[in-house]
Formats: structure tokens, C-alpha cells, sequence
């Protein structure tokens, strides 16, 4: 790194970003028409390395809920890509995202997963940090400094851009980076507003993790993935676990939008949503499955079709906020896909539940994320070990040779847009979603800067597709 160019003193600088110094030759890896996907961007460490800088510190990264966050001194530590950060509430209620890195060798000044603090104290020399990152005191700053060390230049760095769209908080890297608001775009607000919207929600204490040793891409590829449920979870099926409608339902509805946000999944088509308002008076838009009494359950098709619009309120996809949020069916959950290296992955669940359910509700909420997600949950030890065989089929010189397909639907559907604006695509099971996300990904490695985003990227796209 050109430390001339380098802010050492706080966030990163623009020059660290539009740099065209570093980072792989960038070739059409990701054929949109063609609906193929080289195999090299599942394990090559150069590509990964570009990914950190071009995707996660330039985008907005989901950080915590505020309920994590409630009271000053109150924190929540996340990544940033590889970078490790604190989002807390400082004493004047604002969110700051520092960067978890002590100034004077690097230590980390924050080890707990969350908690509530007075400040950051360093274990290694004793240097402590105010909420917002100030270098507060250290340990010999008139005998071995002897005056010398400027406590201004030495804070901790911290994200340039943070913002919170209801509730949730999002962090970008770059200085340059658009408002949470353009980024996340009509499709971006709509994936999360099927949990924001559910009611007055809070975040279950304890995020469950688990690490897969797999590309983060891969994960995020199959929350869109409707066609490997039969297979990949027949096992359940045949326990009579899951069932095929749950797993493999046959109408699907897909919502494309810039930046690579994308929805994929069941959809309710007009005529079913009519028979459903004639028998339950009702759409519930965010699952067709039994929930317990009281459950995250919408309050009323008025309020639900307010908030999510005509086409939103019959989606019943997985969106994902591009580049790695999964909000999962039911709006009961958020998971990240956290990068650790170009072929593992560390799952980060955040289950929701609404403040006023009773306790005998939440535990049954609780007990269902468990049971389905995480370490223990059923769905993803199948899924798992699939997308660690594809990502080491992805370095050998045999297997690293054939692109993936991602074939499915190509050019065989059509995306209407209603008279509300919103646009999706009806269809049967396909790979719309994916092949939009492996696009936008490209987009967003091509551009060496946030304006050259802007201006390259795809906008929504419309017709034939
Ligand atoms: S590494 Fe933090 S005080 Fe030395
Ligand atoms: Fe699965």
C-alpha cells in the first residue's frame, strides 16, 4: 500500500478505492446472455482480494438491528468484508462502525461478540478509546512519549458512511459510496420490509454462526435455488420433515434490481391470491406455512399491501441484499454470508421476533430458526456439504476448465411490470435470480469507482429475459 495516499489518521480515502493499481485482469467471467459463470471466481485469491475492496468496503454492509444496540455504550461487533468492526452507540445516540484494529500495533480492541462499555481498552499496551473512536488515554504519554504522541491523529478508523433504513444498520467503506437509500432501491427496501414491517420487531439474543468451507457466493447462489430442494433434501422429505410443496413449489415469481439486489422464490399468482382473500379474508404474503398463534404475523392484508405494494405483497421469495444479506422466507430471519477466505464462509443468523409476543410464542419462533437454520438446523448440513464439493471442483485443472451452467429460463420469460411500477417475473422454477446476481457482481468489479458504478451499472432491467 502507498501509505502517501493513505488517511492514517482515520477512515479509508478516496484514493484507496480509485486506485488502479492492484487486483486481477478483469475478464467477462460471468456471460449474462449465455448463462454461464467461470468456475475461477468460486477460488481464486486474487479475485477474492478484489471482491473485498470492489464489493464489501465500497458497498453498504448490513451491520446489527438497533435493538442490539439500545443504550449508549451498547455494541455489536461485524465484518466488513475481512475487516473487523464495532457498531455502537455512542453517548450521543449515534451509531458509529469503528474498525476492531488498534493504531499502535494492530491488536484488537474489542473482543466480545457484543456487549456494553465505557470505552475500548487495548489488552496489549493500555491505549483505551472513547465510544466514537477518540484516543482517550494511554499508558506513558508524558514519560515515554514525552508529550509527543498527537492522541488526535490516533483514533480508531471508522466506516465514512453509516445509515440505519428501518432499523436495520448498514455500513460502507468508501467515502464515495451512493445514500443506503439509491443503493438499496425500491427491490433492496423490499426484502427487508418483509421484516421490518411485520411490527414493532427486536433481534433474539445470540446470533448463531457456523463456518462452511466453501465460496461466498455459492451460499448466496442457492438461497435463490428452488430446484435443488427435492434432491438435496429428500432425506427430510422422506422423514416427512419438509414437504415438496414447502421445498419445490411450482409458482415463482423473481424481482431484479440495480446493484444486484434480487427477490427468487414462491410467488402468488393474481387468481390464487384471489381465492386466498376469499377464504382467509387474508394474504399472508410472508409464508403460506402454520405459524404459531400470534407469530410475526402481518397485521392485516391492508397494512401488509400498504407497506410491500400489489406485485410485493405476492412474493414470497428469498431477497437478498447484494452483496450477502438473505432475508429468509418468513421474515423471521436475516442471514450474512460472511467471506473468510476465498473458499470458506462464516453463516451469521439473526432471528427476529415481535417485542409484545409472549414468551411461550418467542421460544416457539426461537425453536423454528434452530430447527431449520444454524449448526443444527436441518436445511443447510445437506446444502452445505454440497457447496464445499462445488467449490473444490472449482481448482482442478480438468474441472476448473468448464464454466458452470446457469442455463434455466434463459430467455424464456418476461418481466411485467404492473400498473403500481413494481416489476417481476411469474414463471416456473429458473435461475433469473442468479444469473442477475453473477451480472452485477461482475458490474461491480469491473468499476474502479463508486461514479464509474453509477454510470456502468445495469439499471432494471425490463421485456424478455
Ligand atoms: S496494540 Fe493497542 S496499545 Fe499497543
Ligand atoms: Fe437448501
Amino acid at each position: 500500500m502507498d501509505n502517501t495516499k493513505t488517511d492514517l489518521t482515520g477512515s479509508p480515502s478516496n484514493s484507496d478505492f480509485n486506485s488502479k493499481e492492484k487486483g486481477p485482469k478483469i475478464h467477462n467471467w460471468v456471460d449474462f446472455e449465455k448463462g454461464s459463470v467461470d468456475r475461477k471466481i468460486f477460488s481464486d485469491e486474487n479475485i477474492y482480494q478484489t471482491e473485498l475492496k470492489k464489493i464489501f468496503a465500497r458497498g453498504w454492509n448490513f451491520m446489527c438491528h438497533e435493538s442490539q444496540i439500545v443504550e449508549p455504550g451498547s455494541y455489536f461487533t461485524n465484518y466488513i468484508g475481512e475487516d473487523h468492526v464495532i457498531v455502537v452507540r455512542d453517548k450521543n445516540l449515534q451509531v458509529q462502525v469503528l474498525i476492531n484494529s488498534c493504531p499502535h500495533r494492530g491488536n484488537t480492541v474489542c473482543r466480545a461478540e457484543q456487549g456494553q462499555t465505557r470505552s475500548f481498552f487495548c489488552s496489549y499496551h493500555g491505549w483505551n478509546f472513547s465510544l466514537d473512536g477518540k484516543l482517550i488515554g494511554l499508558p506513558g504519554q508524558d514519560e515515554f512519549y514525552r508529550g509527543g504522541l498527537d492522541k488526535e491523529k490516533w483514533g480508531l478508523s471508522k466506516a465514512p458512511h453509516v445509515d440505519i433504513y428501518k432499523g436495520f444498520v448498514f455500513a460502507s467503506l468508501d467515502p464515495d459510496a451512493i445514500s443506503l437509500e439509491d443503493f438499496l432501491g425500491w427491490v433492496g427496501r423490499l426484502g427487508l420490509d418483509q421484516v421490518a414491517e411485520q411490527g414493532d420487531i427486536e433481534v433474539v439474543d445470540g446470533i448463531q454462526k457456523n463456518v462452511i468451507q466453501c465460496n461466498w457466493k455459492l451460499a448466496v447462489d442457492n438461497l435463490f435455488d428452488w430446484y435443488h430442494g427435492n434432491v438435496s433434501h429428500g432425506s427430510a422429505m422422506k422423514l416427512g420433515l419438509l414437504t415438496e410443496e414447502f421445498v419445490a413449489p411450482m409458482s415463482q415469481m423473481v424481482i431484479l434490481g440495480e446493484y444486484g439486489h434480487a427477490i427468487g422464490g414462491p410467488g402468488i399468482s393474481q387468481k390464487e391470491q384471489q381465492r386466498l382473500i376469499e377464504k382467509y379474508q387474508h394474504v399472508d404474503t410472508a409464508s403460506n406455512r402454520k405459524k404459531p398463534k400470534n407469530a410475526n404475523s402481518w397485521r392485516g392484508e391492508k397494512s401488509a399491501k400498504d407497506a410491500l405494494g400489489p406485485v410485493g405483497i405476492r412474493c414470497k421469495g428469498h431477497p437478498n441484499i447484494f452483496p450477502n444479506l438473505w432475508v429468509s422466507t418468513g421474515g423471521t430471519q436475516l442471514c450474512l454470508r460472511l467471506p473468510k477466505g476465498p473458499t470458506t464462509t462464516e453463516l451469521w443468523w439473526f432471528t427476529f421476533v415481535e417485542k409484545s409476543m409472549a414468551p411461550e410464542v418467542k421460544k416457539k419462533v426461537i425453536q423454528g430458526a434452530i430447527h431449520f437454520f444454524g449448526p443444527s438446523g436441518m436445511l443447510e448440513q445437506d446444502d452445505g456439504e454440497n457447496w464445499s464439493h462445488s467449490t473444490n471442483a472449482t481448482k482442478g485443472f480438468a474441472s476448473s476448465r468448464r464454466p458452470l451452467n446457469f442455463k434455466m429460463g434463459l430467455g424464456l420469460d418476461e418481466i411485467v411490470v404492473d400498473d403500481s411500477g413494481q416489476s417481476s417475473i411469474e414463471t416456473v422454477v429458473n435461475e433469473h435470480a442468479q444469473r442477475w446476481t453473477y451480472k452485477s457482481w461482475q458490474e461491480w468489479m469491473k468499476a474502479e469507482s463508486w461514479s464509474e458504478l453509477i454510470k456502468n451499472h445495469s439499471s432494471e432491467p425490463k421485456g424478455k429475459i
